[in-house]
């Protein structure tokens, strides 16, 4: 994830970059590359991005801690990673958790913000110019609302993608190849959701507008909506990742 944001940012955002990874990662000429915080003393930095994972941020965040400047503040995008946790590594710091989505890589995400309260507004606006290169922002006002939106649009493009493998399964039962019910089923998946998010109308209507009685469609949604069955599953779905979630903290 830390490597999808970066590469957007090199492309839109207007700020130098020192990335740390210990494999030895491949990076663009721009970007300075260190395997370690032994590389970095007497370095300091405005912006200090945790890529890692949660599990080892105890053993990684305090050796580069001391590098943050004085007015400087920290992004992390660990999931479940509490603000609180990561204080009681780094002190009263500015902090700014993101939980950015899949789609970051192509400027088409959706990222939950939370500023911790040592975050000014500058700290805030440095990190919205940083993010809305990758998408829509959303800053919420409590960490617990970080986990609620992951439920929906952190995990959200795994549900697409299956809702979408199930769907083109389905095609091919009907007589289509693999690549033409691909085609068919994510290019009519992007077409209805860029005409729904081109218009205020509510779901329900656009869903009508499609059905003639007796038509094709309506006998499709009578089958989908048999028995309620798919609301129920889609709320199964988010209450389980928001549950996990919670379990992370
Ligand atoms: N994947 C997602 O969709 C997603 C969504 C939202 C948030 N996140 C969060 O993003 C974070 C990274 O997840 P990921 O899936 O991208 O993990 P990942 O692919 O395993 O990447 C982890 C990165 O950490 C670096 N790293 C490991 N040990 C390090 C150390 N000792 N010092 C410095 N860097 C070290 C690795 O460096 P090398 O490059 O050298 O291997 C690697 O680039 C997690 O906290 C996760 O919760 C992920």
């Amino acid at each position: 994830m830390g490597g999808a944001l970066l590469a957007r940012w090199l492309d839109q955002a207007d700020f130098k970059f020192t990335v740390v990874s210990p494999s030895g990662r491949q990076m663009p000429n721009e970007v300075r590359c260190v395997g370690g915080p032994e590389e970095l003393a007497g370095v300091e930095f405005d912006l200090i991005i945790l890529a890692v994972k949660p599990q080892v941020i105890p053993t990684v965040l305090p050796q580069y801690s001391g590098l943050l400047a004085a007015d400087g503040c920290f992004i992390s995008m660990a999931a479940g990673f509490a603000a609180a946790s990561i204080e009681s590594i780094t002190g009263e710091k500015a902090l700014v958790r993101i939980m950015p989505n899949m789609p970051v890589q192509i400027g088409k995400g959706v990222s939950a913000l939370y500023a911790n309260p040592h975050c000014s507004t500058r700290h805030q606006q440095t990190v919205a110019e940083l993010m809305a290169t990758t998408g829509q922002l959303i800053w919420v006002d409590n960490e617990d609302n970080i986990d609620r939106l992951t439920a929906i649009a952190g995990s959200g493009p795994g549900y697409v993608f299956e809702i979408a493998r199930c769907w083109m399964q389905a095609g091919q039962s009907l007589g289509f190849s693999e690549p033409e019910a691909r085609e068919m089923v994510l290019r009519t998946l992007a077409g209805s959701v860029e005409l729904a998010l081109s218009s205020e109308a509510p779901l329900s209507e656009l869903r009508d507008g499609v059905v003639s009685k007796n038509g094709t469609t309506a006998a499709g949604l009578s089958a989908l909506n048999r028995d309620s069955s798919l609301d129920a599953l889609l709320q199964q779905t988010v209450e389980a990742a928001y549950a996990r979630a919670v379990e992370l903290r």
